[in-house]
């Protein structure tokens, strides 16, 4: 059978990197493009998405790109180019993939909720919430999406062709030297202790895993419309910080502390967990973490 052509973009960012490699580990036919690169796309801007689109012809489109800076976001400058990045971008990549039918793979966030729902959200929770403008701008791409696809309010996207996906997920961790791991690594390395904040609930996820979800997606083609992908099972930040450090065989003390310790621009939720009902069974984050910190 042919291999699908599949069109990374944002494929240097943590999830993109790592979901280029497992593609073409398993001989898809893999393209690239990032705005760094020469001649690479700008999703913000649509015809360089229709450039690429024209140029690629690809099966499927899976948009990795954001503007992940939730802090920066704040600020009301970075906020105008995340929104261009965060909203526009999958809107332009959503009308030429429905115009060519393409089909379209988006990540999305669990920060488009914010209501410290305790028992998690499954994908067809519709109240939302975002509490910081970073969440904003995520959730206006999903919106953009959805209209751009022609859906019903609240449906799930149509199935057929093309299929289009939005996969949201939390706490992405994986290889790369900004992501919470490697902070913690190198805090514990250099500082008497550490003070992670236990008034954070989340579900870890390892993009190893998240990138096979994806796969998934692309090679069963199952229904369009939303998904959830995150770690089974949920933590503070502050025990996930001590789990990394026991894998690590680091023994620097974690001690607890709270958000409103930080003088933090944007709002961060006290819980926050997706709840996959569509995924075939997905790992618990320790499992996930474990293979991560011992590979
Ligand atoms: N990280 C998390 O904990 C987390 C949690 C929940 C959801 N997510 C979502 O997961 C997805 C992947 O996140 P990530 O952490 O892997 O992101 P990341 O590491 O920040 O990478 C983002 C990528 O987007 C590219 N990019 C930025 N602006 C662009 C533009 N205008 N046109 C084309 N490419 C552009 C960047 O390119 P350059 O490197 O060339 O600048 C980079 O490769 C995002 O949708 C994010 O919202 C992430």
């Amino acid at each position: 059978m042919k291999s699908k052509k599949v069109l990374v973009i944002g494929s240097h960012g943590l999830l993109g990197s790592t979901l280029v490699k497992l593609l073409k580990d398993k001989n898809y036919e893999v393209y690239t493009s990032d705005i760094s690169d020469k001649d690479g796309i700008d999703i913000t801007k649509p015809e360089s998405v229709e450039k690429q689109l024209e140029k690629t012809k690809p099966d499927f489109v899976v948009n990795c790109a954001a503007y992940t800076n939730v802090e920066a976001c704040e600020d009301l400058e970075q906020y105008k180019i995340a929104y261009a990045v965060n909203a526009d971008g999958p809107k332009n990549l959503a009308h030429e993939c429905r115009n060519r039918n393409i089909n379209f793979i988006h990540i999305s966030t669990d920060y488009v909720f914010g209501d410290n729902d305790e028992d998690g959200y499954e994908e067809s929770h519709r109240s939302f919430n975002p509490l910081n403008k970073y969440g904003e701008t995520k959730l206006a791409g999903e919106k953009n999406i959805e209209m751009a696809r022609g859906c019903i309010e609240g449906s799930d996207y149509y199935s057929q062709s093309p299929l289009f996906y939005v996969v949201r997920t939390s706490a992405l961790f994986g290889e790369g030297a900004t992501n919470f791991i490697a902070k913690i690594m190198q805090y514990a390395k250099e500082k008497e202790f550490l003070e992670v904040v236990t008034d954070e609930i989340v579900s870890p996820t390892y993009v190893k895993d998240l990138s096979e979800g994806i796969i998934y997606l692309i090679e069963y083609e199952p229904k369009g419309g939303v998904y959830h992908y995150s770690g089974e099972g949920s933590c503070t930040r502050n025990e996930f910080a001590k789990e990394i450090l026991k894998l690590a065989g680091i023994d620097t003390p974690v001690k607890p502390t709270t958000l409103d310790k930080f003088n933090r621009k944007a709002k961060i939720p006290n819980v926050s967990i997706l709840k996959n009902t569509k995924f075939p069974e997905i790992r618990g984050w320790k499992e996930m973490l474990a293979e991560f910190m011992t590979r």
